[in-house]
């Protein structure tokens, strides 16, 4: 039975009221990415960058999931085939709206890394500089997510399942950060069907063979349905 791939960004969670990075007002025009989500940013003011996912971690954490992640879940529960949800988000909205299975590739605010030994654990609901490693003690806590120049998380199970894919969905992401931006092409190479969905034309849009665009909540539940149905 054919399997779909869905890639999702911040356009989905956008509705749930968490901010997008490229928008107008997005999170990037008011922190610097070079500050707040680079190795470097964090090793010259950790203070900073604990206190901005500290905030992000807190406000997702009352962040309800939205029409569009229900949909998801729903299609996960009652497409015959295999439906993988792969996320650049490090919210928890999908599992909040009911998906079983979500690749986090860019990791996720409730996860915690020693910057020091690697161990990973359940991230406190605020952290900081003095916040020890539960592992080797040390007071190397980092959020567990991935920062420009790092490489994203579960790469070769994506590509796995881009390489077995029939249809490829992309929603909610601008297209301009790598290598989710190129997954399109992945999709293409194994001869998957591939749409866009998204308030306006992303990056790589041209590469896409169907498009809709609208918010999240409204456009995901008619594809949805349109699949279920057979109508797409
Ligand atoms: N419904 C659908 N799409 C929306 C909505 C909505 N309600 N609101 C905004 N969008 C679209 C925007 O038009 C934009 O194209 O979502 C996209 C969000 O793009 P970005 O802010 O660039 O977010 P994303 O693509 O997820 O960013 C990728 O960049 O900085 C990093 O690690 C961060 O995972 C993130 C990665």
């Amino acid at each position: 039975m054919e399997k779909i791939v869905i890639l999702t960004g911040a356009g989905i969670s956008a509705e749930s009221g968490l901010g997008t990075f490229r928008d107008k007002d997005g999170i990037w025009t008011k922190y610097p990415l070079e500050d707040v989500a680079t190795p470097e940013g964090f090793a010259r003011d950790p203070v900073l960058v604990h206190a901005f996912y500290n905030a992000r971690r807190v406000q997702a954490a009352a962040a309800q999931p939205n029409a569009a992640h229900q949909a998801l879940a729903r299609l996960q529960r009652d497409w015959p085939g295999e439906v993988v949800i792969v996320t650049q988000n490090v919210d928890a909205l999908h599992e909040a709206g009911g998906a079983r299975e979500v690749i986090h590739m860019h990791g996720t605010l409730a996860g915690a890394l020693c910057a020091a030994c690697g161990h990973r654990w359940q991230a406190p609901e605020v952290m900081n500089t003095q916040t020890p490693c539960p592992a080797c003690a040390r007071p190397a806590a980092r959020p567990d997510v991935v920062w420009f120049g790092e490489m994203p998380y579960f790469m070769d199970a994506i590509y796995d399942h881009l390489a077995g894919c029939s249809v490829f969905a992309a929603i909610g992401t601008s297209g301009q950060v790598y290598p989710a931006a190129a997954f399109v092409h992945e999709a293409i190479a194994a001869g998957a069907r591939t749409v866009e969905m998204n308030l306006e034309p992303s990056a790589v849009v041209s590469s896409f063979d169907e498009t809709r665009f609208g918010p999240a909540s409204r456009i995901v539940p008619d594809w949805v349905d349109r699949l279920l149905e057979g109508r797409a």
